[in-house]
């Protein structure tokens, strides 16, 4: 996975059909999803409950992009290697899951995938500033992470913070909740290349009428591409 900072969408499956991952998958990706970001939560760390790594492992074969998962869990490292077997390409963990994001970050590239970084609307864009050269990604929350479907919350300020602090460093900057066809251009403008959209994408469409998926994404990056 090499690095550039164009673009990419990448579809939340927290909004598909929780009876047909694998055929809702195949979907967004013929549709032109650049990313598959997976949405896990533990009930704990985040009210809401989604799945875990049998699950995603059984995802895989059916991601023929780039598997994100998105962990909204606590504690983390005991699970790191369960997600590397289940093969995530990209494992993001909160800043605030645990007094050790360092070593988790770590222990993510030394599992073998990419090391992301996740960031709560309430938690300011310097916490993650001495991680840097260990995160592949930094992911800026713009709704309170646990639900699909909220509404987005400005973070336009961190973001343009976290793309001067990340300077010429091969790091994303992802955009997870509430990104639509009105919110993408305010978060591209600022920096921010990876766009996280769950019910934008997933909206009005389904396995018999994938079009809407290709419509709704083609929405979502064309007003992210206006803003650069
Ligand atoms: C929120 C999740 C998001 C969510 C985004 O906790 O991390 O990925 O699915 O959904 P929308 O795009 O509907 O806000
Ligand atoms: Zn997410």
């Amino acid at each position: 996975m090499s690095f550039d900072r164009t673009i990419k969408i990448a579809p939340s499956i927290l909004s598909a059909d929780f009876a047909n991952f694998g055929q809702e998958i195949q979907a967004i990706e013929a549709q032109g999803a650049d990313w598959v970001h997976v949405d896990v939560m533990d009930g704990h760390f985040v009210p809401n409950l989604t799945f875990g790594p049998p699950a995603v492992k059984a995802f895989r074969p059916h991601v023929k992009t780039v598997m994100d998962v998105h962990l909204m869990i606590t504690p983390v490292d005991p699970y790191i290697q369960a997600y590397a077997d289940a093969g995530a390409d990209i494992l993001t963990a909160h800043v605030e899951a645990g007094p050790h994001t360092h070593r988790t970050l770590q222990a993510i590239r030394a599992a073998g995938m990419k090391a992301g970084v996740a960031l709560n609307p309430g938690t300011p864009a310097e916490t993650v500033e001495h991680l840097l050269d260990l995160a592949d990604l930094v992911c800026v929350m713009t709704v309170n992470p646990g639900f699909g479907g909220q509404k987005f919350i400005d973070m336009t300020d961190k973001v343009r913070k976290l793309r001067q602090m990340i300077g010429d460093r091969p790091v994303h900057i992802e955009i997870d909740g509430g990104v639509d066809s009105k919110t993408a251009s305010l978060v591209t403008a600022a920096g921010a290349n990876v766009l996280v959209a769950g019910s934008a994408v997933f909206k009005g469409g389904s396995v018999q009428n994938p079009e809407v998926y290709g419509e709704n994404i083609k929405a979502v990056r064309a007003a992210a591409n206006s803003a650069i």
